[in-house]
């Protein structure tokens, strides 16, 4: 694993040697993964590889040959999300991995899902508190996240869809399901 994760900072570094900022947030987003991975008992080796690839394709042209006809179809729709789905891609294609905790979390890193898995959760709420995101309060995010994985979850939903709608965007269906999926299990949780 360690051989892995050498290989993958290699061509990450390479990859974004022309965007410094975007590198720096890769590699928090990686550190802030693994602590959190650590603080739950799961494979923080797989969190280090999700983190460190997850933006790996931010800056491609898009390009939707190789992604499957469902990520084609929301690609078309939103185009923010060929960065996730091309990433997903590409860590299989590079690194010959086809864990599916290490792939899907960089899948679905832009705008989670319902019922995700704790490595899924674990990556998406990273994107927002690493240390170098300076525009929201990433420490009540990391401890939310250690006390209460799912509130931290929505709390980060929340930010991301306020965001879009003071810039007039429209969230999409699948960010709005994912949204109402977290609200519901909060709801659980206070009855
Ligand atoms: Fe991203
Ligand atoms: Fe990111």
């Amino acid at each position: 694993m360690e051989a892995l994760i050498q290989k993958a900072m290699k061509q990450v570094n390479q990859k974004l040697s022309q965007h410094e900022k975007r590198l720096k947030h890769v590699y928090g987003v990686a550190q802030t993964a693994v602590s959190l991975a650590n603080f739950y008992d799961v494979d923080s080796n797989k969190m280090m590889l999700a983190g460190l690839y997850h933006d790996f394709s931010k800056y491609d042209d898009i390009n939707v040959e190789l992604l499957s006809d469902n990520e084609k179809e929301i690609v078309k729709d939103y185009p923010v999300m060929f960065h996730a789905y091309q990433a997903a891609y590409l860590i299989t294609r590079n690194l010959d991995i086809s864990d599916l905790d290490i792939i899907n979390p960089i899948k679905c890193h832009v705008w989670g899902k319902p019922n995700m898995s704790i490595y899924e959760k674990i990556l998406f709420v990273s994107d927002y508190c690493e240390p170098n995101r300076s525009f929201l309060d990433i420490k009540e995010i990391f401890e939310l996240a250690k006390n209460d994985l799912n509130a931290a979850v929505l709390k980060c939903m929340t930010i991301s869809i306020k965001d879009l709608e003071t810039r007039g965007i429209l969230p999409s269906k699948y960010q709005l399901e994912a949204y109402d999926y977290y609200k519901e299990v909060s709801l659980w949780k206070k009855n």
